[in-house]
């Protein structure tokens, strides 16, 4: 079977994906550096696994490092080629991803977003490894008022973070034109992934601030905060608040095997692919969604709107579904019920 190197695997999407990547019978190598996740999320995917009859044993690498050092990345293609598992394809996960950090500290952010993917490429080019999916945003986009936003519409971030997404798009674009006989690569532009593993054993753990909506629903649920702070009430909507794209996360990583498959089956090729289900969601209704299918409340207050929000970000995923043959399958229903499951299970996330 295939060796996958996911950089990031330990985090909240990385983890769900490594699932499948093992369930499916391949070998993975993570790299991770833990600066916000945990080794245990690696240790309980081996449990699931377990559970549904399949060994991890000798399939799991998991290499703690960072990709601010080349070294670090060296060494795991190097050991992959000393192990007879060679690695085939990179699923690129690592990096940071708050708004908020961004727009304080810049410069960490380029540096390991922009400056880590560097290095993975000048070590991907070292070891003659061509493939490569890259986890980019649907920040990246110009945001627009009512339509549902396609690959080729207009890109403009607004925040140091989408920055970096869209400057690496454009850096692994201009490899892929340096030799357009060899390279695979596919960035994936995700819109809201929430939720967690039906299992309840892995799920989203931030260390770091987590101001997003769906973690701060499960915290209110769990009585963690005392509400929810809904940024403004006077959007162009049909409620007035903000419309969202949540994606259970399950198939945001089904999206990566899909995407993984297209890109090694077909000619070389660089893809850019928008994962979402294509349907709009806004924070009341999921609030209300939440609250009906798990039988909790979640007291809420008007707030002011926050800057540099839009009122309606929707994919349209109908590329995503006709290349790939990957259609979304999991409802707002999975998602609440699935991420409340986790949050119920694991009430201080990884940590004991
Ligand atoms: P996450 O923080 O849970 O996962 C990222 C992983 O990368 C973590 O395990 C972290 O420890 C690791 N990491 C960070 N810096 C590193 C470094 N220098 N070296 C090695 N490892 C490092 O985040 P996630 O939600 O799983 O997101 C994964 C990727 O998808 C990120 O690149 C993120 O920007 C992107 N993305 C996420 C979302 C989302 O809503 N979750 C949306 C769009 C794009
Ligand atoms: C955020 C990121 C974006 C990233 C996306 C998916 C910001 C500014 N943007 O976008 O880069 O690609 O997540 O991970 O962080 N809301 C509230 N109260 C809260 C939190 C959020 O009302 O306490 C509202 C927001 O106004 C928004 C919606 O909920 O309308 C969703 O917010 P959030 O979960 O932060 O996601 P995005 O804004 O889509």
């Amino acid at each position: 079977m295939k060796s996958i190197f996911v950089t990031g695997g330990a985090g909240f999407i990385g983890s769900h994906t490594c699932l499948l990547l093992l369930e499916k019978g391949h070998i993975v190598f993570i790299l991770d550096s833990f600066i916000n996740s945990s080794e245990k999320s690696i240790t309980q995917i081996s449990i699931i696994l377990k559970d549904k009859g399949i060994d991890t044993n000798g399939k799991i690498y998991l290499c703690k490092g960072d990709i601010n050092n080349l070294e670090d990345i060296e060494k795991v293609f190097q050991m992959s080629i000393e192990l007879n598992k060679e690695i085939e394809s990179v699923i690129h996960f690592a990096g940071l991803k708050s708004v908020f950090e961004s727009v304080i500290n810049p410069l960490i952010y380029w540096d390991t977003n922009v400056g880590g993917t560097i290095n993975l490429l000048k070590t991907m080019k070292k070891f003659k490894c061509r493939n490569i999916v890259f986890s980019s945003s649907a920040t990246v986009y110009k945001s627009k008022l009512k339509s549902e936003l396609n690959e080729n519409d207009v890109c403009v971030p607004v925040n140091p973070y989408g920055d970096t997404k869209l400057t690496i798009e454009k850096f692994l674009k201009d490899t892929y034109k340096s030799s357009p006989n060899e390279w695979r690569i596919a960035c994936l532009r995700y819109f809201n992934p929430v939720g967690a593993h039906e299992s309840g054993l892995i799920g989203e753990d931030p260390l770091g601030r987590a101001d997003n909506l769906y973690p701060r629903i499960t915290k209110v649920a769990s009585g963690k905060i005392d509400s929810i702070k809904i940024f403004g009430s006077d959007w162009p909507t049909k409620d007035g608040t903000c419309i969202r794209d949540y994606i259970h996360v399950m198939d945001v990583a089904e999206g990566h095997l899909y995407a993984l498959n297209y890109l090694i089956k077909e000619k070389p090729q660089f893809l850019t692919l928008n994962l979402g289900t294509g349907k709009g969601t806004s924070v009341l209704e999921l609030i209300r969604n939440f609250e009906k299918i798990n039988n909790v409340r979640i007291p809420f207050i008007f707030d002011e709107r926050r800057l540099g929000d839009n009122a309606y970000v929707v994919a349209d995923n109908s590329y995503a579904k006709s290349i790939l043959n990957w259609i979304p399958q999991r409802t707002l229903n999975d998602i609440c019920r699935d991420g409340w499951n986790w949050q119920l299970k694991n009430p201080n996330g990884f940590s004991v």
